[in-house]
């Protein structure tokens, strides 16, 4: 990217122009659909998860949004296959920022609604299977990012 300027890492500028993981699965075992009120931006995800290791097999992402939300779902899809629930919830939007090296102030709220995508696929996971118990993690970050200002980066 010599002689252009750009607020953008490298690595978020090749996960926006070669996104991972994106679609949707069919008979998903989870979906996930989340927005931003403010931006107008929005995502969905879908995962197929193994009942018996409770892993993440497989997970897509559709995201109507902006480069960075587009690179964040690449990154946080990959960073969370093959993981298991447990696992996938320690993955939190600063992992995500810095795996891609990094995002503008403004536009860390992003990195924010990619994980209350995941965190909205494990509530829909777990909604559809009430004899699991949810891990004390996922009702813990549903209810923090539930407070979370999506305008809070543009103060
Ligand atoms: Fe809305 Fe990036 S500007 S998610």
């Amino acid at each position: 990217m010599k002689g252009t300027m750009t607020v953008y890492s490298d690595k978020v500028l090749e996960h926006f122009r070669e996104p991972r993981n994106v679609g949707e699965l069919e008979d998903a075992d989870a979906v996930g659909d989340v927005g931003n009120p403010k931006c107008g931006d929005m995502m969905r995800i879908t995962m197929k998860i193994n009942p018996d290791t409770e892993k993440i097999e497989d997970i897509r992402f559709k995201t109507f949004g902006c480069g960075a939300a587009i690179a964040v779902s690449s990154m946080l899809t990959e960073l969370v296959k093959g993981k298991t629930l447990q696992e996938a919830l320690e993955v939190d939007n600063k992992t995500v920022v810095d795996e891609l090296g990094g995002l503008p102030p403004v536009k860390m709220h992003c990195s924010v609604l990619g994980e209350q995508g995941i965190v909205a696929a494990l509530q829909d996971y777990y909604s559809k299977h009430p004899e699991k118990t949810p891990p004390a993690e996922l009702v813990e970050k549903a209810k923090f990012l539930e407070d979370v200002d999506p305008h809070a980066d543009e103060h």
